[in-house]
């Protein structure tokens, strides 16, 4: 016996078994609830407003939600049940709102050799005295007696070779002919190369005879309403049902995002005949249905490094029936596909002094080195900067206060010009080293109060500093410039967060840095890839620390190294051997194993005295 919920201001209803978590239950009804952390209850993120017919409070619930939101009727989506028909309200606060995506990327000049190719075939007509078999008809007119034909192909022949006077294309996928299409259709090929990210997928269409990027399109990873992170996406994974529901999420969205594709260019489905994806080690797990659980656990090796191709359609990916995939090759568990496209998009191969590339997303992956040798690592830095385990942290969608200069006060930019209702990445970081330059914040990381701020601090900054429940805190933007009851504040807490995310970033490189034996001073250059990378300001995150001391003009932002990756893969098949060459030949750090790790972590907790 189903019991139904409603979701409000929607009005959209799920029925699903008494017992279920109202999570589950706006799952099913299409509402994304915001669950940083994946429903484990330590957020305190998925609150919404619940009057009856659920579960009583639990104590997880006590701890995160205060006695007037208690009072109001807030729950937590993760943990109160549904006992029989009610009504949910989810507020904004709670929402999981489409992100402001990067799509744009910096790929380097790239080479056009792609693995399909078409083929013009002129064959003579069959007559008398030439009988040959269609099938020996094409191959002697393409003088490749190396080449197969997939007998769904050579189906297709006898129609195809017909139609046109024997004048037929053949789509070739290495040594396999895939396809056959009537008349010369060779300057109609292409490819879509998708990002496939913990928080967001993006897909770009390339005419593969040009190497042309014809359309972006990107979505939301409908994985997030299992969890922000790889974590909480491998622990559902390993419940019942679990994996398939997951692959078959990420799939949807693929091919939502390939009709939009097709669409826009005025193509069908049909017309793609390979897709290339790049992801971490999970969402590669993920897409291909591969069972990701021991990348959760020492020593974390994943079921399959190397590059995969395989036909699109055993995943359930909708393009040509006989298109193909390939997937990126990982370097390991923590290390995966997208990190070798943010190398190969940036050139490693011809560097020859030290070279710092830094992608912080849901993980913070490092990788430093030459062309000679490249070291890796990677390190859960990325919920705090990706809103996470703030308290009015949120992603950088609408109404997230993005930009924060400090002046006589402070000049937020708010994204969407809205009323701001949190912060995002940028702005924390922004805020941090804004409040050390102004001597409100300490290299301890202790936030002043209001009795303690310094004099000459501008009276309207000073007025800033408050003291809250819970310790000392800075007010970012009045209750008035709000579109929540007060206002948005950056408290000590939130502090401890950026130093304990700073701190694994800064520290993972410091050991990169010692086993290349490497200082500041020898590297050329610091490439910033991924979404937050290229929104924060290069000065503030030196000053944070967040970056080793070196010179901010060597600082570069990549774009979206990731996709320019994928991208390149996908038009020329001599970057899929130096793809396979990195992810055979970078290594890998478990900073879990390096003694050195700690030392430098409670080091770079600490925030430089100093610009
Ligand atoms: S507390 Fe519910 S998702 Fe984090």
């Amino acid at each position: 016996m189903s019991v139904r919920v409603t979701f409000e201001p929607e009005g959209k209803a799920a029925f699903v078994l008494p017992g279920s978590l109202v999570l589950e239950a706006a799952a099913r009804a299409g509402i994304i609830v915001d669950t940083p952390c994946g429903g484990r209850g330590t957020c305190g993120k998925c609150r919404v407003i619940v009057r009856d017919g659920c579960s009583p409070l639990n104590d997880t619930e006590r701890e995160r939600l205060t006695e007037a939101e208690i009072a109001e009727g807030f729950r937590l989506a993760c943990q109160a049940k549904v006992e029989s028909d009610t009504i949910v309200t989810v507020p904004d606060t709670s929402r999981f709102f489409e992100q402001r995506i990067l799509t744009a990327g910096e790929g380097a000049r790239i080479c056009v050799n792609p693995a399909v190719r078409k083929r013009l075939i002129e064959a003579p007509e069959p007559t008398l005295d030439d009988q040959r078999a269609d099938t020996d008809r094409v191959l002697d007119a393409l003088g490749g007696d190396a080449l197969t034909i997939d007998l769904e192909a050579a189906r297709q022949l006898p129609t195809a070779l017909r139609a046109d006077g024997c004048r037929l294309t053949a789509v070739t996928h290495g040594d396999n002919i895939i396809a056959f299409e009537p008349a010369d259709t060779t300057d109609h090929c292409f490819g879509v190369a998708f990002d496939v990210g913990t928080t967001t997928v993006v897909g770009s269409l390339l005419d593969l005879s040009t190497g042309h990027e014809m359309a972006v399109a990107s979505r939301t990873n409908p994985q997030v309403s299992w969890g922000d992170d790889v974590i909480a996406r491998i622990s559902h994974a390993g419940s019942d049902g679990g994996l398939g529901e997951l692959q078959a999420s990420v799939v949807g969205c693929v091919n939502e995002i390939l009709d939009e594709l097709v669409a826009h260019a005025g193509l069908t489905r049909e017309a793609i005949y390979e897709i290339t994806c790049v992801g971490n080690t999970t969402m590669h797990h993920l897409l291909l249905g591969l069972d990701p659980s021991h990348v959760a656990v020492i020593p974390f090796p994943p079921v399959v490094r190397r590059g995969v191709v395989l036909p699109a359609a055993d995943v359930g990916i909708a393009i040509h029936p006989r298109g193909r995939l390939y997937t990126m090759p990982n370097i390991a568990g923590y290390v995966g596909g997208d990190t070798v496209g943010v190398i190969l998009a940036s050139n490693f191969a011809e560097r020859d002094e030290p070279t710092l590339a830094v992608d912080i997303g849901t993980n913070g992956e490092m990788v430093l080195g030459t062309r000679e040798r490249l070291v890796s690592c990677s390190t859960a830095a990325g919920p705090a900067f990706e809103g996470a385990r703030i308290q009015f942290g949120m992603r950088a969608a609408e109404g997230a206060i993005e930009q924060v200069r400090f002046g006589e006060d402070v000049a937020v930019s708010v994204i969407g010009d809205a009323p701001a209702r949190g912060l995002c990445g940028s702005a924390l970081v922004d805020t941090t080293a804004g409040l050390l330059r102004a001597g409100l914040l300490e290299p301890t990381g202790r936030l002043v109060g209001p009795s303690e701020v310094p004099e000459g601090v501008p009276e309207r900054l000073a007025r800033r500093v408050v003291d809250v429940e819970g310790g000392n805190a800075f007010v970012l933007a009045h209750a008035e410039e709000t579109s929540l009851d007060g206002p948005v504040l950056l408290t000590q807490r939130d502090i401890r967060q950026v130093q304990l995310a700073k701190g694994a970033v800064r520290a993972g490189i410091e050991v990169l840095k010692a086993e290349l034996g490497v200082g500041d001073d020898d590297i050329a250059a610091v490439l910033l890839a991924g979404g937050f990378g290229n929104f924060i300001r290069r000065r503030n995150a030196l000053r944070i620390g967040l970056l080793p001391p070196i010179e901010h003009s060597r600082i570069h932002f990549v774009g979206n190294a990731a996709a320019a990756g994928a991208k390149m893969v996908l038009a020329c098949t001599d970057y899929r051997e130096r793809a396979e060459a990195i992810s055979r030949e970078a290594e890998y750090l478990e900073l879990g194993a390096r003694p050195d790790f700690q030392m430098h972590f409670a080091e770079a907790m600490m925030f430089p005295e100093d610009e």
